[in-house]
């Protein structure tokens, strides 16, 4: 049953609701999002009902964390639909602020992301973490949820995020939760939209060919070997080009020799027609 549910704009709006949950001493999460909501996105309202009384999603597509060469313009809205999604879940607040509200005439300040960010996406996308972290710590300052929920289907992000609230001593727990995906495997994401049937039928094969290396590296397959074979692979199956597979430190996200007994994490990113896909499987 589909739940009407508010929306504020302003900063000054979001304060006063949140205030009074927790004058009423009811416990806050927050689920940051882009919009163009998907299932892997209702799995992260419903997984902050679990762990708090009030759910606040935002829907705030990002400029910081786009550079000029990409998506910003063409990424895909539908705030109705969003609407009617999150009142299915069960979500309480849409906070969706507008560009200007979010960085008002004037706003020059930024966040400097940690060592987690370098290599992997933050080499391809140099900017993108800097921006993710900024707009995050201003959504944590915003809306200052006891919990925040984030999916691991961006990993790097998720890993980032979590150096900055240790770093900075921000007041609320990080939350990762699974990634959602197709039942042939292929991970959720808003960007999925881009695909075309012809490519929509080779995309499953990202996560196929990350969860065999995955598997090789538990077997204790030689690193290189395994990264070039999966790579080979991808581009077998089809995929226009690899930007890169990497076998990562999964806590850290350093890089790692095949002696390491730390819990580690295959990640990659590749090309497919306009579309890029970024995914990642446990070892
Ligand atoms: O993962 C996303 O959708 C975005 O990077 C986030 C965390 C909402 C920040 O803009």
């Amino acid at each position: 049953m589909s739940k009407s549910l508010k929306i504020v704009r302003t900063v000054k709006d979001l304060r006063k609701q949140v205030g009074k949950w927790r004058a009423d001493g009811k416990s806050v999460a927050l689920v940051p999002t882009m919009g163009a909501l998907h299932d892997g996105h209702l799995g992260l309202v419903k997984l902050a009902k679990k762990k708090a009384d009030r759910v606040v999603v935002s829907i705030f597509v990002n400029p910081t964390q786009f550079a000029p060469t990409e998506d910003l313009s063409r990424y895909p809205r539908d705030e109705a639909g969003d609407l009617e999604k999150l009142g299915g879940v069960g979500a309480d607040l849409l906070w969706a602020p507008s560009v200007e509200e979010m960085y008002p005439d004037g706003f020059s300040t930024a966040i400097v992301a940690g060592s987690a960010a370098e290599g992997l996406e933050g080499a391809i996308r140099p900017q993108h973490f800097g921006g993710v972290a900024t707009v995050c710590c201003k959504l944590f300052s915003q809306v200052s949820p006891d919990v925040a929920i984030f999916g691991e289907k961006d990993y790097q992000q998720l890993i980032v995020l979590r150096q900055m609230v240790r770093d900075l001593n921000l007041p609320l727990k990080l939350i990762a939760a699974p990634t959602k995906r197709a039942a042939d495997g292929l991970a959720m994401s808003s960007r999925n939209a881009y695909l075309t049937e012809a490519e929509r039928a080779i995309a499953p094969s990202l996560f196929a060919v990350l969860s065999e290396l995955a598997a090789d590296v538990s077997e204790g397959a030689d690193l290189a070997a395994g990264i070039a074979n999966a790579k080979r692979k991808l581009l077998a199956s089809g995929f226009s080009s690899v930007d890169y597979v990497e076998v990562r430190d999964a806590e850290t996200l350093a890089a790692v020799d095949r002696a390491d007994t730390a819990p580690l994490r295959v990640l990659a990113a590749v090309r497919l027609g306009k579309t890029r896909l970024i995914d990642n499987v446990a070892v």
